[in-house]
């Protein structure tokens, strides 16, 4: 393991955000067995930045993510990030044993507070659901109070791990516009791993494709929000994404004759 400075006994060194970086990573490396799954990665995300990251399946940024989340830190390279992060996977991971409030305030300092709880079950449009057990919740609303327990740690990076997944088409669209409103809300740097590329487009200031252990691909989006996904530009990021992320599209123009 080189050079990998840290404030704990990880290998990944937590800071207060500064003014230029949330995220700050150079040279980092991930090895399972004989393969570097990341393989001398470097990336910045800025304070309140809002990045997606695509890539085919296996590539690393579930990896990516953990390291980033504290959960692995046995790494090279250099990774910063900030104390107070928050992470919410795919599966929300709720405890089935404690009601919901419980949940969203699991593993915070002090006595569980029942307010505090509420208030972000309130902001992801749960109140009715705070004594319930997780058991009685739908996919969606479960992945809701995943996202209350991430938000009440008031985190300066949210890490979102393929958090709409698992749910349908209309319920992850109302997720998606969900933390939209909550990142204009909170304005914490986003690192959201997901994949589809409309998703990334319509949400993030940065889509980011992994490939190769390395980011290899990067687009900027600079639209306002809301976006309409057949908005030219969107159109053609999307082909581009596309095409790096190797699925080549049916040519809509093609005659079916
Ligand atoms: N604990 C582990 N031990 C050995 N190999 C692992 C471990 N965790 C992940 N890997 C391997 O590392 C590679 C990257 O895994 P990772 O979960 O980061 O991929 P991913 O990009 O998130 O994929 P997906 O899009 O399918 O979620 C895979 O080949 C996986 O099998
Ligand atoms: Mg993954």
């Amino acid at each position: 393991m080189t050079g990998v400075t840290a404030t704990t006994e990880s290998h990944t060194t937590e800071t207060q955000t500064s003014e230029t970086a949330a995220v700050s990573i150079r040279g980092l490396s991930k090895v399972f067995g004989d393969r570097a799954v990341i393989d001398g990665l470097d990336l910045d995300i800025r304070p309140g930045e809002f990045v997606a990251l695509l890539g085919r399946s296996g590539c690393g940024k579930s990896t990516l993510l953990r390291i980033l989340a504290g959960l692995d830190s046995e790494i090279d390279g250099l990774a910063t990030v900030p104390r107070r992060r928050a992470v919410a996977f795919q599966a929300p991971r709720l405890m089935p044993w404690k009601r919901v409030w419980h949940n969203v305030v699991l593993g915070l300092p002090g006595r569980p507070d029942r307010a505090l709880a509420q208030r972000y079950l309130d902001e992801v449009g749960l109140s009715a659901k705070t004594t319930v057990w997780p058991k009685t919740l739908s996919g969606g609303e479960a992945q809701r109070v995943s996202l209350a327990r991430a938000l009440v740690r008031e985190p300066e990076l949210l890490l979102l791990d393929e958090p709409f997944g698992a749910l349908d088409a209309l319920t992850r669209v109302k997720a998606q516009q969900l933390v939209a409103d909550l990142w204009a809300r909170h304005r914490c740097a986003v690192l959201l791993v997901t994949h589809d590329v409309e998703e990334a487009l319509l949400l993030a200031d940065r889509v980011l494709v992994m490939d190769g252990g390395v980011i290899a691909h990067e687009v900027t989006v600079a639209l306002p929000r809301p976006r309409p996904i057949d908005h030219p530009t969107l159109v053609r990021l999307r082909t581009e994404l596309l095409g790096r992320l190797g699925i080549v599209e049916p040519d809509r123009h093609a005659s079916v004759d």
